[in-house]
């Protein structure tokens, strides 16, 4: 049983389908519409596959892998296009049985890479180089330890120690739909670093609002217009990428 299987069934309306889910989402897509069509694409805790199904309408095949059964059971409902197949796979394990080189393109979207402890993630970034074609990608949607507006909403909640726990090894217990979830989080450098034989091709901040401030965007609807103008500039430059709520990073094989 993994810990987001109890996430699976809400996770699209509490998240894909919320307003900053998407703004979210559609700057990871973005920057997806920039890559070469027809590529292998090994997805890694690809959820309700909702990015596997528009990655299969760009003209690529892809395998789709997550460890929560019940997500991949909403994926598969969701997505009956015939250029994805879905498996099981735990990050934190062997990583698939298929020979060497068999992808163009490892991909990760939204935190499942936040899950995996330092070594963890070092261990399975190097396993999943193996499944890579020389001058293989790697896409990597991630959590930065120094979020700005995570450091203010939690100042002005009097929860800094919350904020400060970002920045430890051992990583913060974050509560996923009221289950806690233990989560680490990691800065562009830290990436690169566990992965040296890759180079960065870009970095970009995928947004700034976590999305738990999804419920106050209609209470201060002008407010949120003017924070979503200014991420829309800032958002621009990789120098802000340490500061989001998620920054894409763009790896690869040298
Ligand atoms: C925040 S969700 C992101 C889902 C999806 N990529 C998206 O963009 O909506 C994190 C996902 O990581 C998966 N995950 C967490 N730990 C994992 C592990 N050890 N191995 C594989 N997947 C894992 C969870 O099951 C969950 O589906």
């Amino acid at each position: 049983m993994s810990h987001f299987d109890h996430a699976a069934a809400s996770y699209d309306m509490e998240f894909t389908h919320t307003r900053i889910g998407r703004h979210q989402r559609n700057r990871v897509w973005d920057y997806l519409d920039t890559i070469p069509k027809g590529l292998r694409i090994l997805e890694i805790n690809c959820g309700t596959g909702e990015d596997a199904g528009y990655l299969a309408t760009k003209g690529h095949t892809v395998l789709a892998t997550d460890v929560s059964e019940s997500m991949l059971t909403q994926a598969k409902a969701k997505n009956k296009n015939a250029n994805i197949t879905f498996q099981k796979l735990d990050l934190r394990g062997p990583i698939l049985d298929v020979p060497k080189t068999s992808f163009d393109l490892v991909f990760s979207n939204f935190g499942g890479l936040n899950c995996l402890s330092a070594k963890e993630l070092q261990n399975c970034l190097q396993s999943l180089d193996r499944v890579l074609a020389p001058g293989g990608q790697m896409i990597l949607v991630i959590m930065p330890k120094a979020s700005l507006v995570e450091k203010g909403y939690r100042k002005w909640k009097g929860q800094s120690k919350h904020y400060t726990q970002r920045f430890m090894k051992e990583g913060l217990s974050v509560q996923v739909n009221g289950k806690p979830v233990q989560t680490y989080f990691y800065s562009p450098e830290e990436i690169q670093e566990a992965v040296p034989n890759y180079a960065v091709k870009s970095c970009i901040p995928t947004g700034f609002l976590p999305s738990y401030f999804e419920q106050s965007i209609d209470k201060h609807a002008w407010l949120f217009s003017v924070v979503f103008k200014i991420e829309g500039v800032i958002s621009r430059s990789r120098l802000f990428s340490r500061f989001a709520d998620h920054f894409l990073i763009h790896l690869q094989k040298t």
